[in-house]
């Protein structure tokens, strides 16, 4: 057992506590970058601060959000004033998390398939990150559906990963996001999609249990079960629901602390539908609270607002603002889709 036990366990949960979820602002420069440049915004590190800056001084962002996940460049960053962004965290009462793989590479053997990296070294980097005040880290697996794949191969591969980093992470006092993302690209059906989350899901709880993860001291970052973005079969909110429900059930265990979706690019209302859905149709029935850990379902309508010019700094993070609060209802079974307009910003 992890000498942190007691502090892992109440930091997981209070990650997923009632109304609550994470926000994912961990893009590696790369991602941050060529979003930044689809919207005509210099791809520098001084328009990354700016960004992170605006999202971190959003008023009233922890009252819907637990933490955010930072990425290795801004953990070390600070406000144009000079205060450090941990310290802004800390003071609006969030807890700071950090990505920590080093991202999917080919996976050898294996064409079209990916496998996350980032093992070597790490008990070293979780150690500084900790000191730095980090509480919990993601390292996010990546299982793409196409002709034949996924392959056992790369869902055991992507599983151990995790596994290996979750038992490091509870090591040096870090709570585990476990984020094995089945990607919604593809022309996959529901089903398809269903049974590549079940086998996913299957052996991903198998490799943590062999690798002595405390569930307890964990938190799930699943994909949703739902059709491919090139699917001609759409399914209705209750269906994804229903099926995301089933899934998890049948194979997410009654003492992992919480689970928190990606958003992996379903629209703004989509996902705050469908983690409502889920909530308020099947929330008696699942023992981990249902809540959120999206990045572009909460960040897009307040980078496309921004796009680079300060004055309009405060109406995006109104934006921002306004997606957590809608993601924070629907955690809690309580969104419509009567709230977006109530909330809606000129
Ligand atoms: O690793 C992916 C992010 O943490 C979640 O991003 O909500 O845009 O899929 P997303």
């Amino acid at each position: 057992m992890s000498q942190y036990a007691q502090e892992l366990r109440a930091t997981a949960q209070a990650m997923v506590a009632k109304g609550k979820g994470i926000l994912a602002m961990d893009e590696s420069n790369g991602t941050c970058n060529r979003r930044f440049q689809k919207l005509g915004i210099p791809a520098t590190q001084e328009y990354r601060q700016a960004y992170r800056e605006l999202i971190l001084t959003t008023p009233g962002l922890s009252d819907y959000i637990s933490g955010p996940i930072l990425y290795d460049e801004t953990i070390r960053q600070t406000t144009r004033e000079g205060v450090p962004f941990l310290r802004v965290i800390a003071d609006a009462g969030m807890i700071p998390g950090i990505k920590v793989d080093t991202g999917a590479q080919d996976l050898a053997g294996h064409p079209h398939e990916k496998v996350t990296e980032g093992l070597d070294g790490l008990r070293d980097r979780l150690a500084e990150y900790y000191q730095m005040g980090a509480r919990f880290a993601k390292w996010r697996a990546v299982i793409t559906i196409n002709t034949d794949i996924p392959s056992q191969a790369c869902i055991e591969a992507n599983a151990h990963g995790l596994a290996r980093y979750a038992a490091l992470c509870q090591e040096g006092g870090l709570v585990p996001i476990v984020e094995p993302e089945v990607l919604i690209d593809g022309d996959h059906s529901l089903a398809q999609c269903w049974h590549v989350t079940d086998a996913t899901l299957h052996e991903v709880f198998h490799q943590l249990h062999m690798q002595n993860v405390a569930l307890d001291q964990m938190i799930l970052k699943p994909s949703m079960v739902i059709p491919g973005l090139g699917c001609n079969q759409p399914a209705s909110i209750e269906a994804v629901a229903e099926a995301t429900i089933s899934c998890l059930l049948k194979n997410v265990p009654a003492s992992v602390a919480g689970v928190a979706f990606l958003s992996g690019g379903q629209s703004t209302s989509q996902a705050a539908e469908h983690l409502n859905a889920m909530n308020l149709i099947f929330g008696e029935q699942c023992p981990w609270p249902v809540t959120f850990s999206y990045a572009r379902a909460i960040q897009q309508p307040a980078l496309d607002h921004w796009g680079g010019e300060p004055s309009r700094v405060e109406a995006a993070q109104q934006r921002l603002r306004q997606r957590a609060q809608c993601n924070s209802a629907a955690s809690r079974g309580e969104y419509s889709s009567e709230m977006e307009k109530t909330l809606a910003i000129a």
